[in-house]
């Protein structure tokens, strides 16, 4: 390359970095948020909260509503036994990172969540990503905090966690929060005002209906089922509120069974034990959209993360591991030889259990692009049920607790003189996540359209987001060579996070 398009770049760089680091200083809503969060108000709303899915974007509703209706009501079919493993929700059993805001939120609305956390056999650890792109490592923001200050999050699998949150929510004696095992099969109004009644099928196939509506919150996920029951409900929904195409990616999750004489043979840095991944490696791939993480989680186990695009053959038993990982590896460097020969143990004496998955497709329903008077006044949907985003990107639970900040704030503002919620609150609550909403959309979105096998929205082409991708290529290779890059491309992550905006 020559030095002329080298100093180009570089001031391109500067200056975009410049731009960035400046943004990305001015305070996030969900700053100022957070201090209201887990915060009861002193006059009830009247009426019952009705929250229909109870997995993590329920749970977190529900334990926010109580803070503020009489009553609070968690209808799902799969409610009852926490025990139990789900099967309604594809991706139980993958391996989840959990983003710093979501940690942050969760303390606050459970105070004892660290404590509950560590029962349940996890662990907090530095929310470092151990990120190596083509093999050379882009440092996490150590720097930018005190040193031993880097923000933590929890090394722990998604049951155990959704479980402990599940735990915290139902044996809360001083929150009024009661369980339905059933499916909501759809909401009554009383003109276009308000939602009246939500019907619910028990689980003995009886149907009742509930009345006496606060809030109506749809954390159904996947399903996203709110829109056809207020389409059922003679609301004007039009077909292209719904947004969707198909990264088409695979994923598959390898448990191993690590006791601490296992453990102990296993040649990890001490670091790295103590990180919240132990090792991602990200192929210098333009197009292809793959990935390799090996996590330390929660009661003597490990988990092996591996992703591909449709298409790829993934290994299927122990024996192919390592030699597809070995087919991963890209050109700067090779993945270090003691995550190599840490897999090859584990997948030798670790009791590998395979857990595969075909990711379905993203999807959005832009709800805030609806007239006010097209909402009934007491409907929310929170989590996977408004935006379903490609999982790469971890963005899941911290989704949840921005939905859930942003109810919380709207509800505290709702006047104490006032019982019910004022008319319009609706439409407020989807206008005030969608700026954070659509920029995580776009971003992950014009993201996958770098993909060769992505299927775009109807009606886009992948040219959309060219000069995006162009500039996040550049961007991580710059951030594998220097160091305040990656600093700030740590924090850039941290910002996108943040601020949502892109
Ligand atoms: C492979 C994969 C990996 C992921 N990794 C991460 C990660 O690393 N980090 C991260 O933060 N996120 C990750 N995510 C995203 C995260 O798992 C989801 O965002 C999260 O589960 C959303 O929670 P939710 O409560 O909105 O929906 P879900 O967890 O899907 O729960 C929906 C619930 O609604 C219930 N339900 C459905 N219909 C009805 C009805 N009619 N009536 C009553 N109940 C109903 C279901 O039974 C279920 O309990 C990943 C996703 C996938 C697919
Ligand atoms: C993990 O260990 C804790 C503490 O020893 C125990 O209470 C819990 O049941 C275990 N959980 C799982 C999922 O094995
Ligand atoms: C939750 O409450 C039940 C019933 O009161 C009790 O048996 C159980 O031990 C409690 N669980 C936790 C984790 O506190
Ligand atoms: C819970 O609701 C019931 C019945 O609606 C009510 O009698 C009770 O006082 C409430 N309890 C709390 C803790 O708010």
């Amino acid at each position: 390359m020559s030095l002329h398009v080298v100093l180009w770049m570089t001031s391109i760089l500067c200056l975009l970095l410049a731009a960035w680091q400046k943004f990305c200083h001015s305070a996030p809503p969900w700053i100022k948020q957070l201090d209201s969060l887990g915060q009861p108000r002193k006059q009830k709303l009247s009426g019952t909260a009705i929250i229909c899915g109870g997995s993590i974007a329920g749970l977190v509703t529900a334990r926010i509503c109580a803070d503020h209706f009489e009553r609070v009501v968690i209808i799902d079919p799969e409610v009852e036994d926490v025990k139990k493993a789900k099967t309604r929700i594809m991706q139980y059993n993958a391996a989840h990172g959990f983003l710093a805001l979501f940690i942050n939120g969760a303390r606050r609305l459970w105070p004892t969540f660290d404590l509950e956390i560590k029962s349940a056999g996890g662990r907090t650890c530095a929310a470092d990503m151990q990120l190596h792109y083509s093999g050379l490592p882009i440092l996490a923001p150590y720097k930018k905090y005190p040193p031993g200050q880097l923000p933590d999050t929890p090394a722990i699998r998604r049951p155990t966690l959704q479980k402990v949150m599940h735990t915290l929510v139902v044996n809360d004696s001083t929150s009024n929060i009661t369980i339905v095992p059933g499916t909501v099969r759809g909401v009554t109004a009383c003109g276009d005002a308000a939602i009246q009644s939500v019907e619910v099928r028990h689980l003995d196939g009886t149907q009742t209906s509930l009345h006496d509506v606060g809030i109506v919150a749809d954390c159904t996920g996947a399903t996203q089922a709110g829109r056809k029951w207020l389409k059922a409900a003679g609301f004007t929904i039009p077909n292209n509120l719904h947004h969707s195409y198909n990264a088409q990616l695979r994923y598959i999750t390898i448990t191993f069974a690590v006791p601490p004489d296992l453990a102990a043979k296993l040649p990890i840095p001490e670091a790295q034990t103590q990180t919240s991944v132990v090792y991602l490696y990200v192929p210098h791939n333009e197009e292809g959209s793959s990935l390799v993480a090996l996590f330390i989680t929660d009661n003597d186990t490990m988990q092996l993360l591996i992703e591909d695009s449709y298409g790829a053959a993934l290994p299927q038993t122990a024996v192919e591991i390592v030699p597809f990982i070995t087919g991963f590896q890209g050109f700067d460097a090779p993945i270090r030889a003691w995550v190599m020969e840490t897999i090859g143990f584990l997948c030798e004496h670790g009791n590998p259990s395979f857990d595969s998955l075909k990711i379905s497709p993203q999807s959005y329903v832009q709800y805030h692009n609806l007239p006010p008077e097209s909402l009934p006044s007491n409907f929310v949907a929170l989590g996977d049920a408004t935006l379903q985003l490609n999982p790469t990107f971890g963005h899941g639970f911290v989704k949840v607790m921005m939905n859930g900040l942003a109810l919380n704030s709207l509800l505290h503002a709702v006047h104490p003189s006032v019982t019910g919620l004022p008319a319009g609150f609706s439409a407020r609550y989807f206008q005030s996540i969608a700026p954070c909403m659509q920029a995580l959309w776009d971003s992950t979105r014009l993201h996958d359209y770098g993909n060769p096998t992505c299927k775009p929205v109807e009606g886009e082409t992948k040219d959309a987001g060219r000069f995006m991708r162009w500039f996040e290529r550049r961007l991580l290779s710059a951030a594998t060579q220097d160091e305040e890059v990656a600093s700030v491309f740590g924090m850039f992550e941290t910002c996108l996070q943040r601020t949502g905006h892109f």
